[in-house]
């Protein structure tokens, strides 16, 4: 796709289809005014029969006489004092998405106002319009499916109109958008395959394509390795399934160097590639959705390389630990007892709590590599999604400052975390007679409980998202299919990129 970006007014714009937002029940005045005269009036009577309604994401297209595009799409914003970073995103995926099935090759979206109500202005506003069109541009029934018919348009050009902006800023922040939305729809490809497409050797092939491409070190552990580093909690869960565990290591940058921000930060990724509960085996009942469960590895991966892409050397590492959960005659049983890699003992009291227990080892596995602060990103919990939905990542995070960090970079991104606590009471929940402490305790509390478990493995600054209810859709909405959402990937672009030189 091209990118063009112009100060023309929208009217002078070949294209298409040229995409006008419009914030809260639009006005016709200024610009719009203009636009509508010449488009002969349309845009006035569209809203007059009342199809320019404020609802969010809604869209109408009509007919460009007059204008120099085929055809003008006007698309609502919302109100204007509820304009979020992530509604300009999704305004952007919108736009995309209500053009499937369509024959477009040339888009112009107007920037309008949109940019007046984000910090950062047009050039914000460029950069999460840009995202969104080509995260709009993922269609997941293309992955296994020749031929079919519905899919967004692959654009040829993407035309930006921003009069009066600084075009060449406004041009910049679009091409970091694009880099962005594309590494997203890396993370949702290679997520929304099935299991037994992408086993964990598989996903580590897929690791090792993207290296190459992008220049990255590769490291990946297979079951001899991670059995001297001692990480018994990962080998356990990898036991049950003929396809064996792989621990995958990225890294981009000098071995042991420090960035801007004097750190040396590793991405931490769930890499479960069917979680059918093991022993503790999961009702029949959505099982399906589990080969969603390496959502987080997806996620770290795809994260490292669009990194490589926007800050080349820039130092970075992407651990992915991946296997399947599966019962069978080597699965761990409930009750065995395991020696994670920083040589405490865990009783597995649930085969179906396997995601902490990968991560666990994989957390201590990042500090051996010389880790100063970690970030983990897992479809931990099932009680994340009763609690918060599709909406809204769960996030936990010691010390307070390094929250902040991660929760400031979510912001930049669009994406939407909400703070959970540690309640230290909880913690004797997890308490065994056999070992250090169980996998899993009580359900009430569970989601705290996952999270004080992984807070067994880190001794230097950790977050941890749990994105099991946001990593994907169950329906598809305005801006975006069902299945992955590619959810966290900008996130931690941006957190890594705010310690580039
Ligand atoms: N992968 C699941 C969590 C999950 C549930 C992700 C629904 C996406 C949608 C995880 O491994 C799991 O099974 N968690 C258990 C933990 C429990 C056994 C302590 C859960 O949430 O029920
Ligand atoms: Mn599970
Ligand atoms: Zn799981």
């Amino acid at each position: 796709m091209q990118l063009r970006v112009v100060g023309d007014q929208p009217w002078d714009v070949p294209a298409d289809v040229l995409a006008v937002p419009f914030i809260g029940e639009p006005r016709f005045e200024g610009a719009l005014a203009e636009l509508d005269k010449r488009a002969g009036g349309e845009l006035a009577s569209l809203a007059a029969f009342g199809e320019m309604k404020a609802e969010r994401y809604g869209t109408a297209l009509t007919a460009g006489s007059g204008l120099r595009a085929g055809r003008v799409m006007v698309v609502a914003a919302g109100a204007a004092d509820s304009i979020t970073r992530q509604v300009v995103l999704r305004v952007g995926s919108a736009i995309e998405r209500r053009l499937a099935g369509r024959s477009v090759s040339v888009l112009a979206v107007w920037l309008g106002d949109l940019g007046d109500r984000l910090d950062g202005g047009a050039v914000a506003a460029a950069e999460l319009l840009a995202r969104g069109i080509v995260e709009g541009e993922f269609e997941p029934a293309t992955i296994y499916r020749r031929g079919y018919k519905n899919a967004p348009p692959v654009l040829d050009e993407l035309v930006l109109i921003a009069p009066g902006a600084d075009l060449s800023a406004v041009k910049a922040a679009a091409e970091r958008g694009i880099v962005i939305g594309e590494g997203s729809n890396l993370a949702r490809r290679l997520d929304n395959r099935s299991a037994n497409d992408v086993t964990p050797e598989v996903l580590a092939g897929e690791a090792r394509a993207l290296a190459e491409r992008y220049g990255l070190a590769i490291d990946v552990l297979e079951p001899a390795r991670a059995a001297e580093l001692g990480m018994g909690m990962f080998l356990a869960v990898g036991s049950g399934s003929d396809n064996p565990p792989r621990m995958i290591v990225l890294r981009s940058g000098e071995e042991g160097a420090s960035d801007s921000l004097a750190r040396r930060l590793a991405l931490i990724g769930k890499g479960v590639c069917f979680d059918s509960g093991g022993i503790s085996i999961k009702p029949a009942d959505r099982m399906e959705e589990m080969k969603m469960d390496k959502t987080g590895a997806c996620t770290v991966i795809a994260a490292i390389t669009t990194v490589a892409r926007l800050a080349p050397g820039m130092p970075l590492l992407a651990i992915a630990p991946a296997v399947e959960n599966m019962p069978g005659p080597h699965s761990a049983r409930p009750g065995d007892v395991v020696k994670a890699m920083n040589g405490k003992t865990v009783d597995i009291i649930n085969t179906d709590a396997e995601g902490r227990l990968i991560l666990g080892d994989a957390m201590c596995y990042a500090e051996k590599l010389g880790a100063t602060h970690l970030v983990d990103v897992a479809t931990l919990t099932g009680a994340v999604a009763r609690a918060l939905g599709d909406q809204m990542t769960g996030a936990f995070g010691t010390p307070q400052s390094w929250y902040d960090a991660v929760a400031a970079a979510g912001e930049r991104a669009g994406e939407q975390y909400w703070q959970l606590p540690f309640i230290e009471e909880y913690r004797k929940d997890l308490d065994s007679w056999y070992a250090d402490f169980t996998n899993s305790g009580t359900v009430e509390g569970g989601l705290i409980k996952s999270a004080l478990f992984l807070r067994e493995f880190a001794t230097v600054p950790w977050v941890h998202l749990d994105i099991a209810g946001t990593a994907y859709f169950r329906k598809k909405k305005a801006y975006a299919p069902a299945g992955a959402t590619g959810v966290a990937h900008a996130t931690l672009v941006e957190l890594a990129l705010a310690g580039a030189r």
